[in-house]
């Protein structure tokens, strides 16, 4: 039996069998599903803004040094890339990436590892390990939902009063999930009171039979990611979120979700290997680490880096040669369709922007 946190680290990371290190991956033609930076090219033209702002409020120093964790195929370093942000001289962009395969993919079209000489530079890393001592900004897309997190059931029994009395005692626990990697049945198991408090307080209300995950390390790779920007720099994720109560509030399909093939998968227990297997990020699990100065949606955020504008500049330049569109002016079109993807409330706009230590004013 595997504790499901295990369970999962294996079903998306086992070399050779695990999910993302075979076949799995964000985006449209070859992927499994959808992210902002496999949308199109406009999610990263609004990033290199955000890094552009970040330096420039750092006193545009001579090297700025960016960590991008989850850098799948490096779409959103290639798109930051193109859009030639003002920093570009300055900047030193490291992708962080533990699937081998995507990892290979990075170098296709990006400079990757030729470091000296001026302009940007790009540096791939299979873990936080061969980064250096200090960064400046580290920016995180749908990282923390493919974070291995623990998975716990409240359980209602009830014991017999101890002096022949008829009356039973209600008497509320909580028991972790394990999973046979075999035929992928769950098995429950009681905890210890410690973590049983403090499960309780992350979800006083939950009622019998709800299910709460607890994410200790996104916790831990929020921690770590702190510690390298230090005090004068900047964490920022996006992601799916909720608070942990909400989530007990909610059957567990509405939280942990499973992809494949640009469907919802299975159960997240079903044939390993096959599914992405993500779950909606724990908000004030992370604020346990520590409060965001940002915590806002991605359609926000991204009204606050310009999206509107280029938006109509977007649309200026589609009207303008409509009678012979050339492909600069097909791709100024496809900015309309992609701001109302990345935008959109009940989509990709209503994921959370959460930012440590900077905000953009
Ligand atoms: C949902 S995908 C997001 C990819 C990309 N950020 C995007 O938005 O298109 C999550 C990626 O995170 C990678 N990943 C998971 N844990 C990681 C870690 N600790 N460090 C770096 N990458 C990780 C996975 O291999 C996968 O490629």
């Amino acid at each position: 039996m595997l504790r499901f946190d295990e369970f999962m680290e294996r079903a998306l990371y086992e070399q050779e069998t695990g999910f993302f290190a075979t076949s799995g991956q964000a985006g449209a033609a070859r992927g499994d599903f959808i992210t902002s930076p496999e949308v199109g090219p406009l999610f990263g033209v609004l990033v290199a803004e955000y890094l552009d702002r970040c330096w420039e409020r750092a006193g545009c120093p001579p090297t700025f040094t960016v960590v991008e964790f989850a850098a799948g195929r490096g779409a959103l370093a290639i798109s930051v890339r193109a859009a030639a942000p003002r920093c570009a001289a300055a900047l030193r962009y490291h992708l962080v990436e533990v699937s081998p395969s995507l990892r290979a993919r990075q170098a296709e079209h990006l400079p990757v590892d030729h470091g000296g000489g001026a302009g940007l530079h790009f540096f791939s890393h299979a873990g936080a390990e061969t980064l250096p001592q200090q960064a400046d900004l580290v920016f995180a897309n749908e990282l923390l939902d493919n974070i291995p997190f623990r998975l716990f059931e409240r359980s209602g029994e009830r014991d017999s009063g101890t002096r022949g009395e008829e009356t039973e005692v209600a008497r509320a626990e909580w028991r972790e999930v394990w999973v046979n990697p075999d035929d992928g049945r769950e098995t429950l198991e009681r905890v210890d009171r410690t973590l049983a408090e403090r499960l309780d307080r992350l979800a006083p209300e939950a009622s019998p039979g709800t299910r709460i995950p607890l994410q200790e390390r996104a916790g831990e790779w929020l921690r770590r990611a702190l510690d390298l920007v230090g005090p004068d720099g900047t964490v920022t994720v996006v992601d799916y979120a909720r608070t942990t109560a909400e989530m007990a509030a909610l059957h567990q399909n509405e939280w942990v979700r499973t992809y494949r093939g640009h469907s919802r998968g299975g159960a997240p227990t079903e044939a390993p290997g096959t599914q992405d297997i993500t779950v909606d990020v724990a908000i004030d699990q992370l604020e346990a680490v520590g409060g965001p100065s940002v915590n806002q949606s991605q359609s926000e955020w991204l009204a606050e880096l310009g999206i509107a504008g280029l938006v109509d500049e977007g649309r200026r330049v589609w009207q303008a040669s409509a009678a012979a569109p050339d492909l600069f002016a097909i791709r100024a079109r496809s900015r309309v369709a992609e701001a109302e993807a990345l935008t959109d409330p009940s989509g990709l706009g209503g994921f959370r922007v959460l930012s440590w230590g900077g905000s953009l004013e």
